[in-house]
């Protein structure tokens, strides 16, 4: 084979780099000017309070100016991915790695067991040799509707795999297929179409029934020996661990309705112990690490979350493309796709789909080794996710796995078991050194970092395809609730011995650690964001300027900062696919998530670090009510929740439309002071825009009627609070 063959994946730099860097270059000396004329005109000595106000403005700007800087780190050095799938099957159609697929799903009603085996189907369904595929599927509450789901899902997929890879058949969620297919025109495939159709309907109404009834039915449970271990003892919290193996991809009779090997599937629910500590996910995957060695053993592991179901069924030969590369694949440790979604409405009113860290950060910290992992959609190599170092590692000639098999399934299911008890862990490496690790909300980031500093690299593969698509929230509280949990986790993550600063020292280039704290930093933009969001507005109200009037040059160096910011956030926006309104429903939610998300992020860690508090994990939940989706649909946004998060909103919107309302009524009692626009044109103009990005939380508050509208006792309380601002501002300044 020629050597232009052994290449299968391929590195584009982003387009116009010397160009943005000059552009950074340009904002940074804006930066600098504006920290100049901070330090140069501070008030004298005899005006205490403007003092103050004025350092607070000094320290916002620094803090704005030093994140700014860091975050260069994720757009400095941005790098494009593309693999070449046909040398892949030309080349090495046989040599193809085993791939195990993690299916984790942790709550039977926030997941419902239909959207689960949805995803488990679409992705054993890849388009990949099937004895080589084995799917696991977690079940963290050991519902036994799940299992019965999954059963079902056996024996549908004797009919669904064969049937998607006569069609090609795209995508492989038969739910979201049969939702999109338009019936198909050959009289052959109508046929085959309308059949299966009524299959998976068939199987979905039995599924339905058994989550409407609650319970398994006796001439269902009854069939399979399986739901002889849910016995009476058994408690969500409190039972023995469960694995089942519903298709051995290695028995003789495991085959299709057409005579080809069908997939492994497995079912695991870990053992759960009321007095044992369970490390939420984390201690998910590694039971699933361990458990899958002793099955399939597979080199390359793939993990996905329960809802995030397979959009393109050559995915798997995307990442395995950059596995199996000749000259750098044996470097790269996992392979990370972004996390999309099926349920983004036009605008995507509360930027769930996460649009400039998907398209533009991610590939910036590609260019410096690696994204992080994000514990989704993500490829691993299992020696790398069992602990191994970059030096240790050999590229053996793989093993294909003879693992003995002469003892019987039910042997070895019960030999597994033991893997997925609560005590298998104890004095081991398990959490540390070894599988994900523990003790942090977001285990995925820390694992991700830990084997970048084993020497490993990781790839970002972003393809205009989507690979794997899942469900957003669809409320405002549950996208906040959501990056509060995001925001904190990696704030904490610096804070401990995995600090990306001290603990990625010298094993990790400079650009990433830099890159992890931008993340890491979240939490910390609260309190500059919220400071810079009411003072200034507070000012209007007594006439008092914090920005250099608009005849002073120093006035450009402000002008242009803001200016210039906001229109490359427009232009990525808009180039990585989004509309005008979705970039300003992004800079609303932007700061939303500053003023309540990342505050109580910030609150929550410091008082945790104080031990005052206890590490809580909360579900996002994925399924909606019927008006709550509609009014999604309708992209009116959702309130309809007492949150102390919507208090700090509101008062914080109020506040600002008060201080509006005081400036226009004081111009229009008093023409004179139209010349104070003169000094305060910035203030004016900030307050303004406050104002008009919160106009969807006005309507919430005073003039909507439905169920979504901000509740009472939030207006009252947000009101209240708004106007006691003021009124002491006004007072006492
Ligand atoms: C997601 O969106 C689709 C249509 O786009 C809809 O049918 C489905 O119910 C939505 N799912 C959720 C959980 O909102
Ligand atoms: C999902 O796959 C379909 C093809 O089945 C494709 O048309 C669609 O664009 C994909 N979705 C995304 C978001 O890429």
């Amino acid at each position: 084979m020629g050597s232009e063959e052994a290449v299968l994946f391929e590195t584009d730099n982003a387009e116009g780099r010397v160009l943005y860097r000059l552009f950074a270059v340009s904002i940074f000396v804006g930066i600098c000017l504006v920290w100049a004329y901070r330090v140069n005109n501070v008030p004298g000595s005899e005006e205490v309070a403007g003092r103050w106000i004025w350092f607070g403005m000094l320290g916002a700007e620094l803090w704005f100016g030093f994140y700014w800087f860091i975050t260069q780190a994720l757009q400095w050095n941005r790098v494009y991915r593309r693999t070449f799938k046909d040398r892949l099957s030309l080349g090495y159609e046989n040599s193809l790695p085993n791939i195990d697929i993690f299916v984790c799903t942790a709550d039977p009603t926030v997941e419902p067991p239909l959207m689960v085996i949805n995803t488990v189907l679409s992705v054993m369904a890849y388009e990949y040799p099937t004895e080589k595929l084995s799917v696991y599927l977690s079940d963290d509450a050991g519902s036994d509707l799940t299992f019965y789901a999954l059963i079902e899902a056996s024996d549908f997929a004797k009919l669904w795999i064969p049937y998607c890879k006569n069609y090609k058949v795209e995508p492989r969620s038969p739910k979201v297929y049969f939702r999109s297919a338009s019936a198909p025109t050959s009289p052959s495939h109508a046929q085959d179409f309308s059949s299966i159709k009524k299959m998976y309907e068939d199987m979905e109404r039995r599924i339905e029934s058994a989550v409407n009834l609650g319970r398994i039915p006796e001439e269902i449970s009854a069939k399979h020996r399986g739901f002889s271990q849910w016995d009476s003892y058994f408690a969500k919290q409190d039972h023995g661990s469960i694995v089942q193996i519903l298709i051995d991809g290695r028995d003789i009779d495991a085959k299709d309705v057409e005579g080809c090997p069908m997939p492994t599937l497995v079912y695991l629910a870990r053992e759960k112990r009321p007095n044992y500590f369970h490390n939420f996910k984390a201690g998910v995957m590694n039971a699933l690490i361990r458990v899958s060695s002793k099955i399939s053993n597979g080199p390359i592991i793939l993990n996905v979350d329960c809802d995030m179901f397979s959009n393109n069924s050559y995915a798997l030969r995307d990442a395995v493309c950059f596995f199996m590369d000749e000259k750098k694949g044996h470097e790269i440790a996992f392979v990370q796709f972004p996390q999309n979604f099926e349920n983004v409405t036009k605008n995507d009113m509360y930027s769930a789909s996460l649009r400039l860290i998907t398209e533009v950060e991610f590939h910036g910290l590609d260019g410096y080794g690696g994204p992080l992992y994000i514990g989704t959609g993500c490829f691993h190599r299992r020696e790398t996710l069992c602990g191994k170092k970059f030096t240790e590692y050999k590229d053996e000639p793989k093993r294909v796995n003879k693992l003995l098999r002469d003892e019987s399934k039910h042997d070895l299911e019960e030999r597994l078991k033991t893997l997925a008890s609560v005590t298998y862990e104890e004095n081991t490496q398990w959490g540390n050194e070894m599988g994900l690790k523990y003790g942090s909300p977001v285990e995925d980031v820390i694992t991700g970092l830990a084997i970048q500093c084993r020497g490993w690299k990781s790839i970002y593969f972003n393809p205009t395809r989507k690979a794997f698509l899942g469900i957003v929230p669809t409320t405002l509280v549950d996208t906040l609730v959501q990056h509060k949990r995001w925001s904190e986790g990696d704030f904490q993550i610096f804070l401990s011995k995995y600090c990306p600063l001290w603990f990625g020292h010298g094993k990790i280039s400079l650009g990433l650690q830099l890159g992890y704290c931008c993340y890491c930093f979240w939490p910390v933009n609260s309190l500059p964001v919220i400071y810079y969001s009411m003072i200034p507005s507070l000012c209007l109200l007594k006439g008092i300027s914090l920005f250099p009037q608009i005849s002073s040059p120093w006035f450009l160096s402000f002008a242009y900062v803001i200016f210039a910011s906001c229109a490359q956030s427009f232009v990525e926006f808009i180039f990585s696919g989004g509309t005008v309104l979705g970039w300003w429903n992004d800079q609303r939610i932007w700061l939303y998530k500053r003023i309540s998300s990342y505050l109580f992020a910030f609150i929550d860690t410091i008082l945790k670090l104080l031990g005052l508090f206890k590490l809580e994990f909360i579900i996002s939940s994925k399924v909606s009510d019927e008006d709550v989706s509609k009014r999604y649909e309708k992209e009116i946004m959702e309130f309809g929740a007492t949150s102390p998060m919507f208090t700090v909103l509101s008062t914080l919107a109020l506040l600002n439309l008060f201080c509006f309302v005081g400036l226009v009524k004081k111009l229009v009692l008093d023409t004179s002071s139209l010349v104070v626009f003169e000094t305060l044109v910035l203030q004016i103009l900030m307050c303004g825009v406050l104002v008009l990005i919160n106009l969807p939380l006005y309507q919430g508050l005073f003039l909507r009627s439905d169920k979504g509208k901000m509740p009472g006792p939030v207006a009252a309380k947000s009101v209240t609070f708004a106007f006691l601002i003021c009124i002491l501002f006004t007072l006492l300044y």
